[in-house]
């Protein structure tokens, strides 16, 4: 025999040279909740070990990244009013607007990303205003541009929106723009399937729909074409980063994705991949930090430059170890 593949397997030094997937803790991304109130830290039941934290208390989450080697969060705000307009989305003391703020003041080397959608602050929980029961695209852009700008004047070093409306890359881009922010970046969510796989962040940020659901905007899984075609929609657009989500069961899109386009690719790793690893843990049928690991290096072996997941200090810190590549 010539040919032995497992000649390269012999001991850890010569598994570790030939390795194919390197991984750095800085392209790991951290989700984080916000809310409004004072001196709280609120465990998410369906997400154990994950909290949202009042804007005075979440400097003991972002010490908590930086002691680990994450250096970027992903902001998400679950405000005290809801509307049929979603105000709170885009008011200057809305809470995301008041958490950058506070991130960028006491913690500038942490870079600040923000959720750019509307479901955690309309009545209605739908990502957009409505119309006859469905909403209407057109008159979300306008918003959405809106709480992007407010974002961008709070301080956030970038934007990404979740919404799946048309044209919101342009929309925000050529808002940011006339603003003065042409330097901000868009992660846009471009790749994002409706995934009964959100259930958990829905509990986290109260943010389900009171009627119907998301089909009208979020993709149907069925499809990896049209992933595509959405991808290159949002690089046209103008999106520096695209985003494929959730990760773990569609690590195609993320062949494909990067295939097609020129931007870095993003995968998010979801609530509902967080809490299955979590269930099975706790019961015992799984080892946690290994699980995590395998999930973890297979996103970034289909391709993803970036991760952003709810283990990212456990990852940080495994990566440092060695334990992962
Ligand atoms: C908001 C948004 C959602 C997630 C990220 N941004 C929920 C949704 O689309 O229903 C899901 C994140 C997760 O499940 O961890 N539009």
């Amino acid at each position: 025999m010539v040919k032995r593949p497992r000649r390269l397997r012999g001991s850890e030094n010569l598994r570790r040279m030939v390795r194919e997937t390197r991984m750095d803790p800085h392209s790991l991304i951290y989700p984080m909740f916000v809310m409004e109130g004072q001196d709280k830290k609120e465990e998410i039941p369906s997400m154990e070990g994950q909290y949202r934290y009042t804007v005075d208390r979440m400097g003991e989450c972002l010490q908590e990244l930086l002691d680990a080697g994450v250096t970027s969060v992903m902001l998400f705000g679950i405000p005290k009013v809801k509307d049929e307009v979603g105000s709170q989305a885009y008011a200057e003391d809305g809470i995301v607007q008041r958490a950058v703020r506070y991130a960028k003041e006491h913690f500038p080397q942490i870079y600040v990303i923000t959720d750019v959608c509307m479901c955690e602050y309309t009545s209605h929980g739908h990502c957009g205003v409505l119309c006859d029961h469905d909403v209407d695209n057109d008159e979300t852009l306008k918003l959405l541009a809106k709480t992007a700008v407010s974002h961008a004047q709070a301080g956030a070093d970038m934007v990404a929106p979740s919404d799946m409306m048309d044209g919101r890359v342009a929309a925000i881009r050529e808002a940011l723009d006339e603003a003065g922010f042409q330097k901000i970046p868009i992660m846009s969510y471009a790749v994002k399937y409706a995934s009964a796989f959100y259930g958990p962040f829905r509990d986290a940020a109260g943010s389900a729909p009171s009627f119907g659901d998301r089909k009208t905007y979020q993709m149907d899984y069925h499809n990896s074409r049209e992933g595509v075609k959405e991808a290159m929609l949002d690089e046209e657009e103008g999106a520096d980063i695209i985003m494929v989500k959730p990760a773990m069961s569609y690590l195609d899109m993320i062949v494909k994705v990067k295939e097609m386009v020129d931007t870095p690719i993003a995968a998010y790793s979801v609530s509902g991949e967080y809490a299955m690893v979590k269930a099975a843990a706790k019961m015992g049928w799984v080892d946690e930090e290994r699980i995590l690991g395998e999930m973890a290096v297979a996103v970034y072996r289909a391709g993803a430059d970036v991760y952003l997941t709810y283990y990212a200090k456990e990852l940080a810190r495994m990566m440092k170890e060695g334990k992962i590549g």
